[in-house]
């Protein structure tokens, strides 16, 4: 499916979701500790070799499979759109793939109903694919699909589980209207994964189009400027670029007549959701409790409560079963400790100084000042942190820094109480607790306020559990610890 040496005319696929979201970051290690922190997708791009046909107008559909959901692409071209041997394609059309129960969800979460695997497929197949590939082309048109981590290491834990997923999305996609053969739905590598990226952000860029006037001397050609690319999923990472000197090159690219050395590298475990997973367990194996575990980067106040099987069966977690069902995760909004804990995932003392390496022991060459884009992964976050795609490291840092210091209490809780005071008048306030300190809830300012400001101050009645160090069961307007 996605081939790095191309014959000439071959169209390539993409998917254009980062074309409004490119951010540049230049450090690498600094970013990916900020990352951490938000949901993302996966870029697939995918080359497919050019289907010779007389009518003008082709279609190709792809299925970008990543480990949290799934989303239909739908490209057009004409045999004509060809440039210096790779042509050019427009997405028309785009469908998030949704289970039953409408929820987005990765194919690899399919294991104890493979199944459904293939039906959630269908809906966009007819709403999105079927709308717009015109009936008598749709023999013709081919529909690929590219699953990446979540399915890598499901394959990895449970090789039998992945391959009954795959043979339910086979079938679902055989018995559509559009042009199929069994390997055009298959599990990419990481390597793949991160030149598609590359592909997308550089094609993007208009890198490949603009050789003339933005170039720079290669050794023996003319080559573009391009741009690196970092790539954030929900189970790996990845990050791509040119390196004419590298020791290990993995991949030769032609495209548009210029050959690309390029150096990629996929780091499994390093997506949002497993980081997040081995971060989790991580701060479960260190403390000493076995039920109530500080997070130093959780919101101060903040309690999640998370089960430790579904923890250990991460396959990226090296945890071992416990009795211990469920912990609560409280947080301590301590940014420094937050920084320390999320650099463990990394083994950084593992290059033993050598510049070559980037941590964990993996090569990769000197990156010599290279721009790189960040996107996905990274994206997401940067919105998400209310900054803008041109935000320098030192602002990513500073809002890192401000968000990881946050206090649950003050921002969410306190506000919302408040809200409901307001909104609905109570006569009566009911808490299920002892949840902490009086000041856990800030609960000595909100009951002067409550008693003295507040639309409902001359009447309401609260009850005797707002805190647990010594106030517990004296103070309120009504006794209930006699219950207890
Ligand atoms: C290069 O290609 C990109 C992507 O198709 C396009 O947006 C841009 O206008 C092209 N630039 C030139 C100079 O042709
Ligand atoms: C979390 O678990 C604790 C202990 O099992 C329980 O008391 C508490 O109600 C749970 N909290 C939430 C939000 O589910
Ligand atoms: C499993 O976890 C328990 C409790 O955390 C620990 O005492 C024990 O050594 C662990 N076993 C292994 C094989 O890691
Ligand atoms: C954060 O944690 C460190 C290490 O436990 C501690 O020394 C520091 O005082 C804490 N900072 C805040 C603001 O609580
Ligand atoms: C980091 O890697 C080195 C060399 O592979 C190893 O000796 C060391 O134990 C690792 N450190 C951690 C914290 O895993
Ligand atoms: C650094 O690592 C690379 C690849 O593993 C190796 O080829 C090179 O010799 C190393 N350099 C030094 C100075 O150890
Ligand atoms: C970003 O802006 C929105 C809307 O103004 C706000 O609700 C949100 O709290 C902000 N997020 C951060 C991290 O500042
Ligand atoms: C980013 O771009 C916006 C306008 O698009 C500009 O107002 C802002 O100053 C820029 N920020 C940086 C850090 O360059």
């Amino acid at each position: 499916m996605l081939s790095t040496d191309e014959e000439d005319n071959s169209p390539l696929i993409h998917r254009a979701e980062v074309r409004n979201s490119l951010s540049f970051v230049r450090d690498w290690a600094g970013c990916i500790v900020a990352t951490f922190l938000i949901i993302m997708g996966i870029t697939c791009i995918i080359v497919i070799s050019v289907y010779k046909a007389k009518v003008k107008d082709e279609y190709g559909i792809v299925l970008d499979a990543g480990s949290t959901h799934t989303n239909m692409f739908v490209y057009k071209w004409t045999v004509n759109d060809v440039v210096k041997g790779t042509a050019v394609v427009k997405e028309i059309g785009e469908c998030v793939v949704k289970d039953k129960d409408n929820e987005v969800a990765g194919i690899s979460s399919y294991v104890s109903n493979p199944d459904e695997a293939g039906q959630s497929l269908q809906s966009c197949i007819t709403s999105t694919a079927e709308k717009l590939i015109p009936s008598y082309l749709r023999n013709r048109s081919p529909i690929y699909l590219g699953a990446t981590a979540g399915m890598r290491l499901l394959k990895e834990m449970d090789a039998a589980a992945a391959s009954k997923i795959l043979a339910s999305v086979r079938k679902s996609l055989k018995s559509s209207p559009f042009m199929f053969k069994d390997d055009y739905a298959r599990i990419i590598s990481g390597e793949e994964e991160g030149l598609s990226s590359w592909i997308t952000v550089n094609y993007l860029n208009g890198a490949f189009n603009n050789s003339q006037e933005n170039s720079v001397r290669g050794s023996s050609q003319i080559i573009p400027l391009t741009v690196g690319a970092l790539d954030m999923g929900g189970a790996s990472t990845q990050i791509t670029f040119t390196s004419p000197k590298a020791a290990q090159p993995s991949s030769k690219l032609k495209l548009y007549g210029t050959e690309y050395q390029l150096y990629t590298h996929s780091y499994l475990c390093y997506g949002k959701k497993e980081a997040e997973d081995r971060f989790y367990a991580q701060l479960v194996k260190e403390s000493h409790s076995s039920t109530k575990v500080d997070n130093p980067c959780g919101p101060k106040g903040y309690r999640q409560n998370i089960t430790l099987t579904s923890l250990w069966a991460s396959p990226c977690v090296k945890g071992n079963t416990s009795n211990r069902i469920t912990v609560t995760l409280v947080g301590t909004g301590n940014h420094t400790l937050c920084s320390k804990e999320v650099s463990k995932l990394f083994n950084f003392t593992s290059c033993g100084g050598n510049s070559s390496c980037s941590f964990d022991g993996v090569y990769q060459p000197t990156i010599d000042g290279k721009e790189f884009f960040a996107f996905s992964g990274y994206n997401t976050v940067i919105k998400d942190l209310n900054l803008t795609s041109n935000a320098s490291l030192d602002q990513l840092q500073a809002a890192t820094k401000n968000i990881c210091e946050k206090s649950w209490d003050e921002e969410v809780l306190m506000p919302e109480l408040y809200d409901l005071i307001n909104t609905y008048k109570p006569e009566y306030l009911y808490v299920n607790g002892p949840h902490g300190p009086d000041t856990y809830w800030g609960s000595c300012n909100f009951f002067a306020c409550l008693y003295d400001e507040s639309p409902v101050k001359g009447i309401v009645l609260t009850n005797d559990r707002w805190c647990d160090n010594g106030c517990k069961c004296h103070h309120g307007g009504t006794f209930t610890c006699i219950d207890q």
